[in-house]
């Protein structure tokens, strides 16, 4: 989100049509083009669950006459589906809003729909905040589009911000929005149960229910016949996926669930995202061990290298408890497992000593890769009622300042490792300067570039790699 406000500060010095219609990270890119009567297009913020859920959406929207467009200029309906997750993804969406009026005005009949967690969090009160806004729809109340668009059409502004217990939109085929035909994401499960002091997440997405494992597997073995080569499978705590029939004869915990997924095609290579420190099992590394195809790569969020922190963020774990799951990670998987991390610098009350002492855990993992913050207090959740945001923003951006040139050193530090070997790489697209080089991931999700000869997106192809920056792997295809 941190590069979408920067998008927006530079679009802000061009003309409101430029800068309404300016591209974002964001966009639909795929298009459906099949002559339904209405178009929508669809703009999506925050984490991959909410792009997943995007997809999901197109699908539901379809089935009621919409194609999707990638050019808001053509659309009838827009969607936001946003993120409350900083104060900072709230704001990009209230500023987007502000372009899109522009829009509004020349075509008064567009329908300017909000979805996903600043809609759960903001309920009817968005639509007296955000006057342009017509449609207010939370993340599992989206089967009730067709009547909400119905309400709309109707002259009326409407409202769905039912959490559910058991939605897991398990039925529905999504329509790949962003996908570059090669890796898709797949949604495992929704919601979560932990209650990390700082996030708003419980409040926005409800309860944690798993999805019923058949129609995953059978919705990745369509995935493969469609020639896909990777998929990610999606939850907030991916850990504590659990599902069983109705009858109690099978129950699936999230080591089978990755068995079973990986069965399914050995060409296939399967990902997930995100682990919890406290519940990822040593089954689940021994699955990862026993099959190939899954990427030896784990999203472990730390948050934070101080014990009392920790507590008082509520993540149910110590710093010698993860040191002890990165231990075990290294002995199963070995030294190559790649490994990220989410911090956060100048949660409430955190001192000078317990912010060196998430430096020294980063020294102690070394992280190939991490997403790094800044503290934002969100209303409603544990540690704005209980405790004071009392780290002057100076000092928390200083803090994570030190945080961020830390995992600098230690990225670079980590691609070295895979100087002057070969790369077993997965081709997704062209590299971003040159259509002469190809860019792809490793096993260990490091992006990797190399001269494009003969070879093309979805190939797997062995790359010697030669060279790195801080965030890339450059080499040379071997045949
Ligand atoms: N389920 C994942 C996290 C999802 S939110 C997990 O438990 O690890 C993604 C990341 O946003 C979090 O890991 C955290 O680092 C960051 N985040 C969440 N709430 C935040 C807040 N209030 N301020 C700053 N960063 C926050
Ligand atoms: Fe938020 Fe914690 Fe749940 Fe992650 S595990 S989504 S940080 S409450
Ligand atoms: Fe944001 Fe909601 Fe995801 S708050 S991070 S979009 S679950």
């Amino acid at each position: 989100m941190e590069s979408l406000v920067t998008d927006l500060d530079f679009i802000d010095n061009r003309t409101p049509e430029q800068a309404a219609a300016a591209a974002c990270d964001t966009k639909v890119t795929q298009e459906t083009n099949t002559g339904r009567a209405r178009k929508l297009y669809i703009e999506s913020y925050g984490c991959q669950m909410n792009f997943s859920d995007s997809e999901i959406v197109s699908s539901i929207m379809f089935k009621e006459g919409f194609d999707t467009t990638s050019q808001i200029e053509q659309a009838d309906v827009v969607f936001l589906n946003t993120c409350s997750i900083r104060e900072k993804a709230e704001q990009t969406v209230r500023n987007r809003l502000g372009q899109i009026n522009y829009f509004k005005k020349k075509k008064p009949g567009l329908v300017v729909g909000v979805l996903g967690c600043m809609a759960e969090r903001l309920k009817k009160s968005l639509l007296e905040e955000e006057k342009i806004v017509d449609l207010v729809v939370g993340p599992d109340a989206y089967r009730d589009l067709p009547n909400l668009i119905n309400e709309v059409d109707g002259g009326q502004k409407a409202v769905n911000v039912l959490l559910s217990r058991e939605e897991t939109y398990a039925d529905i085929n999504p329509i790949r929005l962003n996908s570059n035909g090669v890796s898709a994401f797949v949604s495992i499960m929704r919601g979560c149960d932990n209650m990390c002091s700082f996030c708003v997440v419980p409040f926005t997405r409800g309860r944690e229910r798993s999805r019923d494992a058949h129609s995953i597997v059978e919705e990745v073995k369509d995935l493969v016949q469609q020639g896909y080569k990777e998929v990610t499978l999606l939850g907030q705590n991916v850990d504590s996926y659990k599902w069983a029939s109705e009858d109690g004869t099978e129950a699936v915990n999230f080591a089978q669930l990755l068995e079973k997924v990986a069965l399914v095609h050995p060409d296939l290579r399967v990902r997930f995202s995100t682990s919890h420190p406290k519940d990822i099992t040593d089954e689940v590394l021994h699955t990862m061990k026993k099959h190939d195809n899954i990427c030896k790569y784990i999203h472990l969020p730390a948050q934070s290298g101080n014990s009392r922190v920790l507590e008082l963020m509520n993540r149910t774990y110590d710093r010698d408890w993860y040191m002890n799951r990165v231990d075990s990670i290294r002995a199963i998987l070995g030294e190559d497992c790649g490994i990220s991390s989410d911090m956060i610098s100048g949660f409430c009350s955190e001192t000078e000593e317990e912010h060196q002492d998430t430096l020294s855990l980063m020294e102690y993992v070394k992280y190939d890769y991490a997403y790094m913050f800044f503290y934002s207090e969100r209303p409603g959740t544990l540690a704005a009622r209980k405790l004071e945001d009392d780290i002057p923003l100076e000092t928390k951006k200083r803090r994570l300042a030190e945080v961020i040139d830390k995992q600098r050193e230690h990225s670079y530090i980590r691609n070295q490792l895979a100087l002057g070997k070969v790369h077993k790489v997965l081709v997704e697209n062209f590299s971003k300067k040159s259509d002469e080089f190809l860019s792809g991931r490793n096993d260990q999700n490091k992006v990797v570039i190399f001269p494009k000869k003969h070879y093309k997106k979805g190939d797997y192809v062995n790359v010697f790699v030669n060279d790195c920056s801080v965030g890339t792997l450059f080499g040379e295809a071997v045949d």
